[in-house]
């Protein structure tokens, strides 16, 4: 398949090594914070101090100088570079370790942490600092209304037709530190390989889908992530 286009869909594992935590892991967020406390737009609704407490705390980690993309984001960024075929990256993070990395556009189908959303006019806004009830957005002046620009459990991801389009005609789908327990992301790899590409795993563990993955790869991101995208480099750039 020299250079045929590639899909890519990362979840928190590949961000575990530069300090960021899980969520399914045994000592990831879930298993700390409900998701019915702070990831849906009904728990938004009902405490919007407690949601913004916790999606502050999280962007203040994020902005900690020692959390920095790790050998697994570079890795991916250089297969972009080098890759002769289309690379679309998907990724269910709201990090942006991916762009610090040094990757062009990453899909963030579940939003992004250092962003912001006006629930009043919709527009979205790049945002550092700590988000309150009383946070006024930068485009309409309303206060109250701002919200973090992530995707909570029952709204719909976002880029969802550009992936779509991108699934059904990759040669090649990698899988790299998910679980596949939340779709719709969970159910790319078999769109994928319905669609006849190879689909390769690059996980801690296999994930609940080994009949679906042609290869698994089990190990660390910094380190199979790197080996995989070197391989996959000089079998395409010899052919
Ligand atoms: N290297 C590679 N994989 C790792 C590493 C590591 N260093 N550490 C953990 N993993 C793997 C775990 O084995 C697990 O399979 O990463 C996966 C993380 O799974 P989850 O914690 O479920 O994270 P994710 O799959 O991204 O969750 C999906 O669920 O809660 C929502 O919106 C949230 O985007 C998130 C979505």
């Amino acid at each position: 398949m020299a250079g045929g286009p590639i899909v890519i869909l990362t979840g928190a594992g590949i961000s575990r090594e530069s300090g960021l935590e899980t969520f399914r892991d045994k000592d990831g967020l879930w298993s700390r914070v409900s998701i019915d406390e702070v990831a849906t737009p009904e728990a938004f609704a009902r405490d919007s101090e407690r949601v913004h407490a916790f999606y502050n705390a999280r962007r203040r980690q994020l902005l900690n100088p020692e959390v920095q993309p790790n050998a697994a984001h570079r890795a991916l960024a250089e297969l972009e570079r080098g890759y002769p075929g289309d690379v679309l990256l998907v990724t269910q993070n709201i990090d942006d370790l991916h762009e610090r990395g040094g990757s062009v556009a990453p899909q963030h189908m579940h939003g992004e942490l250092l962003k912001a959303r006006c629930t009043c006019c919709g527009r979205t806004t790049p945002w550092r600092d700590d988000l309150a009830t009383t946070t006024r957005c930068p485009a309409c002046d309303h206060s109250g209304g701002m919200r973090p620009h992530v995707v909570w459990f029952g709204e719909i991801p976002l880029s969802m037709e550009r992936i779509q389009q991108a699934l059904i005609c990759c040669e090649l789908f990698i899988s790299i530190g998910t679980s596949g327990q939340v779709y719709p992301a969970a159910g790319f790899v078999a769109e994928a390989r319905a669609a006849g590409a190879r689909t390769v795993e690059l996980n801690l563990e296999r994930s609940v889908g080994p009949g679906l993955f042609d290869q698994q790869v089990e190990g660390s991101a910094s380190e199979i992530v790197p080996a995989f995208v070197a391989s996959l480099l000089t079998v395409t750039n010899t052919q």
